[in-house]
């Protein structure tokens, strides 16, 4: 949550940094803000998107080669231009953007209010940057590093100082933050999509590392060298742009074949029915003695989880259970040294509360894995072993091709698992066929573009829905309900289909529309009968079916069609028409498709 850009280079830092800011936008977009220092301070901020602070700045001199930026997601304080970063001492010499929270910022301003400083926001950030100057003896990282020793919370952070106008001072605590090595400058952020279109070279900051960044070097705390460290980004800038589609969600749309071949490549063994997963090759052993697997997740990346679980116990023969991980980190989890394994499933590796729960299980002493799309994030680095899903950087705030990546990389889970146990050859190599045709076959899915975007005209003017499905599908009809809350701010719920008579039927009628999702599987003939039922309480009906199944068209008023595959593939389908109707619904209702009111991107804070 919340977006950091700073700059210290040879060049003028205020391009860098606005053009940083737009990237970063998807984290966060309530209120923006920047510093860059010559002669003095120029700091500009405004309540809302970084287009506003774009106008602001036109025709304003900003110059400086070193400059600090952020575009905010409101923790503390309402979203106003006085609570946008960076936020400053009163001598306006010290100044802080952050990430994260302060959670004992409250106590720290008492104190910091009875030694007379005078405070002009809300924020728990501005207690950063009066303890900093209350800590200043002379060398600005010292001071950040006394005035971190009394902060508990989270942060990632980047502090410029007119005292020393040569250096960034960076931190990070729960929060990402990473250097991005340019010649002669270099970029600091929160997010590597800020930077890759100045340099592939990165280091990522470690847990509770405090380091100086001057436009000729890195020097950290611990006194590991950059050298050592660096990471080369392997994600183009080109994945990082509208690439001619009017939002980044309908880019990503269009991306799921592509998305599912990158994430299958090279990992399946068609002839011999078997999946490889490298990052799971040293611990392969140890996963196969393991009894029972709990999966955890937040959003999106929680109802991949849910279809894990199906695809583990009918296929893995792995006993599985699934849990958001606020509560997983909340409860007192029973786990069994060398039984557990313990799958976390995150698009961004930063999700605070998954992170949370990963380390929890680390502490019990449970086999930690992971499923997670951007490399080097800290998930993917408090994980014991995993598995990337190579679906390139995600920018639209709805989450829908790393989530398709996210079932890519279950269905090769389960059949590496699968074979390790009981899954016959024959089995093997018939899913891993299958799993071959996945990317033509969505193809043929994104053709029916048109036809459901006149669903959506149909559909956009009611004001609530229902999803429904069974098995396999149930965690699509939650998915599905979730896309269309998240950015057309239409009330939708998903349930099982069996569940309606215990309660949602009673909403049923001629203003309620039902989303059903119904391919021929061996639930079919039961959830016929639920749509029936819908049907006789005059219940309009659209349903996401296989090809050639006439029958359907009895009883739904509108139908989508998705090819034939495997039951427990059928997801991957069944989940691309419900993403294009709620991205058309909400582009007809007028909405901010790739920046959805209240939500961002990675929720890095509780
Ligand atoms: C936020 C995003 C969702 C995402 C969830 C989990 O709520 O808006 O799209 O599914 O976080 O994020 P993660 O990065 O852990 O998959």
């Amino acid at each position: 949550m919340c977006g950091i850009i700073g700059y210290v280079g040879s060049r003028q830092a205020k391009e860098i940094l606005i053009d940083g800011l737009t990237r970063l936008e998807y984290r966060g977009y309530d209120s923006a803000g920047l510093v860059t220092l010559n002669d003095g301070a120029v700091i500009v901020k405004t309540e809302g998107k970084v287009d506003e602070l774009k106008k602001r700045l036109e025709n304003k001199p900003v110059d400086g080669k070193i400059g600090i930026a952020h575009t905010r997601w409101a923790t503390h304080g309402e979203p106003s231009e006085r609570n946008a970063h960076p936020h400053s001492d009163e001598k306006r010499q010290i100044f802080v953007v952050h990430n994260g929270i302060i959670e004992n910022y409250k106590h720290l301003k008492d104190e910091l209010i009875k030694k007379g400083h005078k405070f002009a926001s809300d924020t728990d950030t501005e207690v950063l940057a009066h303890l900093i100057e209350e800590d200043y003896k002379g060398n600005l990282e010292q001071a950040v590093a006394s005035a971190l020793s009394l902060v508990r919370g989270t942060y990632g952070l980047a502090v410029i100082s007119c005292l020393e106008t040569d250096k960034i001072v960076v931190a990070r605590s729960g929060s990402p933050l990473l250097v991005g090595l340019g010649n002669d400058e270099n970029i600091v952020a929160s997010d590597v999509s800020a930077i890759i279109r100045y340099t592939k070279e990165v280091v990522y900051l470690e847990e509770r590392e405090i380091a100086v960044v001057k436009k000729d070097g890195f020097h950290s705390f611990s006194g590991k060298s950059a050298k050592d460290r660096v990471a080369l980004v392997e994600w183009e800038i080109e994945q990082a742009e509208k690439g001619g589609f009017p939002h980044f969600m309908l880019k990503e749309i269009f991306e799921q074949p592509k998305v599912v071949e990158d994430s299958i490549r090279g990992r399946l063994i068609e002839e011999d029915g078997l999946a490889k997963l490298g990052g799971l090759e040293e611990v392969k052993d140890r996963l196969g003695k393991c009894e029972r697997l709990i999966i955890t997740a937040c959003g999106t990346a929680y109802y991949a989880g849910l279809v894990g679980e199906y695809l583990f116990e009918e296929y893995g023969g792995l006993p599985t259970e699934v849990e958001y991980a606020s509560e997983f980190r909340y409860r007192k989890p029973i786990i069994e040294r060398d039984k557990t394994a313990f799958l976390a499933i995150s698009q961004s590796g930063e999700t605070a509360d998954t992170l949370a729960a990963v380390c929890e299980a680390k502490r019990k002493g449970a086999l930690v894995l992971g499923i997670v799309n951007v490399v080097g994030s800290t998930i993917a680095r408090e994980t014991d072993a995993g598995v990337y899903n190579h679906a390139g950087p995600e920018i639209g705030v709805a989450s829908t091709k790393a989530f398709i990546s996210q079932l890519a990389v279950l269905f090769l889970f389960t059949l590496m698992i699968g074979r390790q146990r009981e899954m016959s050859f024959v089995t093997g190599r018939k899913i891993a066929g299958h799993i071959k045709r996945l990317p033509n076959q969505i193809n043929s899915i994104l053709t029916q573009d048109e036809k459901i975007k006149e669903i959506a005209q149909k559909y956009a003017k009611y004001n609530d829905f229902l999803y429904i499905s069974r098995k396999y599908n149930f965690p699509i009809a939650l998915e599905g309900a979730l896309k269309l809350k998240e950015i057309s701010y239409i009330h939708a719920e998903g349930y099982p289909s069996g569940e309606m008579k215990h309660g949602p039927i009673a909403l049923i009628d001629e203003n309620f529309p039902t989303i059903a999702i119904i391919p021929k599987d061996s639930v079919y003939e039961k959830t016929i009968s639920n749509l029936e039922e819908i049907k006789a309480r005059k219940g309009k009906i659209i349903a996401v079916a296989t090809e050639g199944d006439e029958e359907i068209q009895n009883v739904a008023d509108d139908v989508i069609y998705i090819p034939e595959t495997l039951e427990m593939l059928t997801p991957i389908f069944s989940v691309v028409p419900l993403q294009l109707l709620a991205y058309y619904i909400a582009v007809i209702r007028g909405k901010d498709v790739d920046k959805p009111r209240n939500l961002a991107k990675s929720v890095t804070v509780e």
